[in-house]
């Protein structure tokens, strides 16, 4: 009688590699390998002939950069969310699809369980277990790193016991992850947040100071939050963001060093590379200002927020999301238009933007021929918007007579005496 099948995420590296065959041996379940292509420059049918001759009843690899881009990257793009104001949520974004394409395919094959290979510290985890449970609470979860808890050592030891192929490329010092939205990486000596990262840390950017002497400009498109064409050429998603990481990455733009809060409780230090996130970002915040009138735009800014956390806390299949996503959407109707960005040794700088929705009127905003903004107008608004104030310092904070009270108010308290 065939055995049952658990669905594993395998990345071909080590712990993948390894847990094919404990899960086997532990579970006594057959495994069927499941890799996707998110855009992080591997060759996806090289690995899955790897996990068939590691033991791998079937495997199943996928370019899922479209569904990953449009369902996934752009809406976070839309909704301006950076983690901590900072991390533009490459890792976190993949994670809910990848374990939405492994339920799919759990369903094709009546598999019992699934199964990845995060260790028991890490936001993966998280984002990937709550994700199963929320699409299909049925399967069981198997998470073979956080259960066996060996050192690199017993593992290689596992390896050479089962003749499990360990490559011969000597491991990264780093814990990486990466996808077209950007690269992380931590763990070595980045582990002290007073270290520098050295070079061997980066791989998408040069270091700003080896960036040409010459700036370079870059004209995006957008059409209602979404970018649509690059420098006079409408690209499609996947191509954008896979030609703009070249561009600013050899201008050293998108490094970023995050102290973060993760969601299990612990601060680390993280690394990333997103040339073209932080590229988009800059571009669609900028446009924003253009379009977005100040109330829609100061509310986008705790949604913003609210988003990021959401992602980034592995709640990406919640009733809230949807919520969110309905006024972004909507929020986002009119940021069409066009951001230029100057990128020069490690900075991206908006240098222009025009939208046919623009909200900047020249004959509101000039100081020169053809102004209609009304001034007179002005005193009589400045009078009630002041208002509150006048009264609250005439009857409380300068009550009495100006002479009785000569000295002006002070609302900073003074600073502590310095030694
Ligand atoms: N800290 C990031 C997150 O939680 C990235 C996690 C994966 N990082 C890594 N270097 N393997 O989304």
């Amino acid at each position: 009688m065939a055995r049952d099948k658990v669905v594993l995420a395998y990345s071909g590296g080590l712990d993948t590699s390894v847990a094919v065959k404990w899960i086997n041996e532990t579970y006594g379940l057959d495994v069927v390998a499941y890799t996707c292509d998110l855009g992080q420059g591997q060759d996806i049918e090289a690995i899955r002939q790897k996990a068939l001759r590691t033991g791998a009843v079937e495997a199943v690899a996928e370019d899922a950069r479209n569904l990953f881009v449009d369902f996934f990257v752009q809406p976070s793009l839309m909704a301006g969310a950076l983690y901590e104001g900072k991390y533009p949520l490459a890792t976190a974004l993949g994670r809910p699809l990848i374990a939405q394409l492994m339920v799919r395919v759990a369903r094709e094959q009546n598999a019992v369980a699934v199964a990845h290979g995060c260790t028991g510290k890490g936001n993966d985890q998280v984002r990937f277990d709550v994700t199963f449970q929320t699409l299909a609470p049925d399967l069981k979860i198997i998470a073979p790193v956080r259960e066996w808890k060996w050192t690199r050592t017993q593992e290689l030891e596992y390896a050479a016991q089962h003749n499990i192929e360990v490559e011969a490329t000597k491991k990264s010092i780093f814990s990486t992850d990466q996808n077209l939205w950007g690269r992380s990486i931590e763990a070595g000596i980045l582990e002290d947040p007073w270290v520098e990262p050295p070079p061997e840390t980066f791989q998408w950017t040069v270091s700003p100071q080896s960036a040409p002497d010459e700036p370079e400009e870059v004209e995006i498109v957008f059409e209602r939050g979404r970018p649509v064409g690059l420098n006079g050429r409408p690209l499609d998603g996947v191509e954008l963001i896979e030609t703009l990481n070249k561009i600013a990455g050899r201008h050293g733009v998108g490094r970023i060093d995050h102290i973060e809060n993760r969601l299990v409780g612990i601060k680390s230090r993280e690394i990333y590379e997103a040339p073209a996130a932080v590229v988009l970002h800059e571009a669609h915040r900028e446009l924003e200002f253009l379009t977005l009138s100040k109330e829609s735009h100061r509310f986008k800014t705790l949604v913003s927020q609210h988003y990021a956390d959401l992602i980034y806390n592995g709640l990406w299949f919640s009733a809230l999301h949807q919520d969110l996503m309905a006024f972004v959407v909507s929020n986002q109707q009119y940021v069409s238009g066009t951001a230029r960005v100057k990128l020069y040794k490690g900075h991206a700088m908006i240098v222009g933007r025009k939208s046919e929705h623009s909200l900047y009127r020249h004959e509101l905003a000039t100081y020169e021929e053809g102004d209609q903004y009304d001034s007179s107008a002005a005193m009589g608004f400045i009078k009630i918007h002041g208002l509150a104030q006048t009264t609250q310092a005439k009857h409380q904070m300068l009550k009495g007579s100006a002479a009785a009270r000569p000295e002006l108010p002070s609302i900073i308290p003074p600073p502590p005496p310095s030694r």
